[in-house]
């Protein structure tokens, strides 16, 4: 682990967006650290806050969002809730790498790649450009594309998948030590996938990077996260080291999200999909437990308090049920 990685406390954090019904949290006191050094990884159903919670990251919730409460510390940077204009704009991409979710889909289509990342360096004051340009070049190269050519195209002349890499590449090319990657290999092959995911380890462990991976894709999470998080309902319900999570996970949401996966499971017969839907902004229960309405373990506790996050051990956990069996 490199000294310049820089820790990333996520304390209380609510997001709420603004909607017919007033003000709804898609993320809800929300608090998750990331040790320097560490690649966490966030897994939930859609809907579940992930993306929300990630773009508080970099203070870039857009209204009708807003961030109502908490605070988000960056080592190196304060609290990024506070920053604001070109202390912000020059956190992002310096200090905090982003990829967005649907990144293929993000680069400006009247510019060459080239392009964009040479006003990408001159926006952050690089001066090397020729320095910058040749580390682009080797990014992509590792990722399997031709470096040159890539940086010579438009974005309709390349893939999904070769876009998608492109935002990595971008995210990844300033140097930044905090990187984001919200959802970076969803429209990439199994092979692929693999591969782009061995040279995200790569990376991070070469520059000491601190790294947030968001994925509906437990898959994805354990074979690259350290930590893991599990959201439902923009609560964050569970969260330890990874291989405890998958290897016996504790609450009842985790064990049916591991049980609805083939990969995991072994058997692809055994693999059961989790009954029923993850709630809207508008349906996730106001008070009580957000998951009860799919529990197996609802108690009437469920109903009326939300339960708190509780350590036990290395894990967090927020479950009446499982919370009861440990003192009892
Ligand atoms: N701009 C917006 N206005 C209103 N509601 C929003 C807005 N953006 C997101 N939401 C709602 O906030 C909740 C969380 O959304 P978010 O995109 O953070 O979830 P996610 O876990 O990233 O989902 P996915 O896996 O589909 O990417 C959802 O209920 C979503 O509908
Ligand atoms: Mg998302």
């Amino acid at each position: 682990m490199s000294k310049q990685a820089p820790g990333v406390r996520i304390d209380g954090l609510t997001v709420v967006y603004k909607t017919t019904a007033g003000e709804l949290p898609a993320v809800r006191d929300v608090s998750l650290t990331l040790e320097p050094g560490s690649i966490t990884g966030i897994v939930g159903e859609s809907g579940s806050g992930k993306s929300t919670l990630a773009l508080s990251l970099l203070n870039a919730v857009q209204p009708p969002g807003r961030i109502s409460a908490g605070s988000v510390e960056i080592d190196g940077l304060g609290d990024v809730v506070g920053l604001r204009g070109e202390q912000l704009r020059k956190a992002r991409g310096k200090h905090i790498g982003y990829v967005f979710q649907a990144a293929q889909n993000s680069l400006n289509p009247l510019k060459t790649v080239g392009k964009q990342l040479l006003d990408l360096g001159r926006s952050h004051g690089v001066e090397d450009l020729r320095g910058l340009v040749r580390e682009a070049r080797e990014l992509l190269g590792r990722m399997g594309l031709d470096g040159a050519r890539v940086l010579d195209s438009h974005q309709h002349e390349l893939s999904g998948g070769m876009r998608q890499r492109v935002g990595i590449m971008l995210a990844l090319v300033l140097n930044a030590h905090v990187v984001v990657l919200d959802e970076p290999t969803t429209a990439l092959d199994m092979i692929t996938q693999a591969n782009i995911l061995k040279i995200v380890r790569e990376v991070h462990a070469e520059r000491g990077l601190t790294t947030l991976v968001i994925t509906h894709d437990i898959g994805v999470v354990a074979e690259v996260a350290d930590r893991l998080a599990v959201m439902y309902g923009g609560r964050l319900v569970e969260q330890g080291p990874t291989r405890e999570v998958l290897g016996s996970p504790r609450h009842p949401y985790t064990k049916g999200l591991i049980r609805a996966i083939p990969r995991l499971v072994g058997d692809i017969d055994e693999a059961q999909a989790l009954p029923g839907r993850p709630p809207t902004l508008a349906t996730v229960p106001k008070q009580g437990c957000v998951f009860r309405e799919r529990c197996a373990l609802r108690m009437d506790v469920c109903d009326d308090v939300d339960p708190e996050a509780v350590l036990q051990g290395t894990r967090t956990v927020a479950c009446h049920a499982v919370t009861v069996k440990e003192h009892a």
